[in-house]
């Protein structure tokens, strides 16, 4: 199978403005390459940069040397360096991200926001709207809230709005920090089965997954954080 997403080499500085730019190197020389149909899960310590390596991963970020590299459109296209504009048109057609909180837009529906990415793809209104209550529904998500802002619902409702928002596009990549954190068994067990469903129709997933059992029921490989900084 063909990569779909590479690091090269990067490294990750964070300069503390408000503290007399102080540097705290969080990552250095990470060489990561993940292909479709497989799920690459970054372990390490809270702390060791698995968030940071994925907002850098979903150029969130900017690195502070070397290289993203993504797969989009039968092209490569180095993250690090592209227009803002390109950037946006990666992360509609080709990456998306489950963040750990859901940024809560005021006044928007449920229904609304999970329908978001498919409408900003072209797919009209109604459509969009169905397929996102069909994603609600296997989220488990009372139907009583769809209509509501997100605003208020519980963490774990909160989280499954997020998947749903972040799966329903089926993009080719999908990078994924701590999906299933605030989720009982039974959800965790779903968000499971719909990660393995993404990786078998090809999609490319990197992810933080704080629960063993989880990581186990997922991953195809371990990606090491801890170990990218040199020791000083
Ligand atoms: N925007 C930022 N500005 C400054 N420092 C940051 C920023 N984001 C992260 N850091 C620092 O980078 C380090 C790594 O943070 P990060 O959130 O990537 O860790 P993590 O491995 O995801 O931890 P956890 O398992 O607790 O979520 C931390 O020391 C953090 O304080
Ligand atoms: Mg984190």
């Amino acid at each position: 199978m063909t990569a779909l997403l590479e690091a090269h080499d990067l490294s990750k500085t964070f300069t503390l403005h408000g503290r007399r730019g102080i540097a705290l190197p969080v990552l250095a020389g990470v060489n990561l390459s993940v292909r479709a149909g497989e799920c690459l899960a970054l372990s390490g310590h809270s702390g060791s940069g698995k968030s940071s390596l994925l907002r850098c991963l979903y150029g969130n970020y900017g690195v502070s040397g070397g290289q993203v590299r993504i797969r989009h459109e039968n092209q490569w296209v180095n993250l690090s360096e592209a227009a803002p504009r390109q950037v946006l048109d990666v992360r509609r057609h080709t990456l998306g991200y489950v963040s750990q909180f859901l940024r809560v837009i005021p006044r928007v529906s449920t229904l609304d926001i999970v329908a978001e990415p498919l409408q900003r793809l072209g797919v009209a209104t109604d459509e969009a709207r169905r397929q996102a209550a069909q994603w609600l529904e296997r989220l488990n998500l009372h139907e009583r809230l769809w209509h509501l802002p997100p605003a208020t619902f519980s963490g774990g409702e909160q989280q499954r709005v997020n998947i749903a928002h972040g799966l329903i596009a089926s993009h080719p990549v999908l990078l994924l920090d701590e999906p299933t954190a605030s989720l009982d068994a039974d959800n965790r067990r779903i968000v499971v089965a719909l990660i393995r469903a993404a990786c078998a129709r090809g999609a490319a997933v990197v992810g933080i997954f704080h629960d063993d059992e989880v990581r186990r029921a997922v991953a195809s490989r371990c990606f090491d954080v801890e170990h990218t900084l040199p020791i000083l």
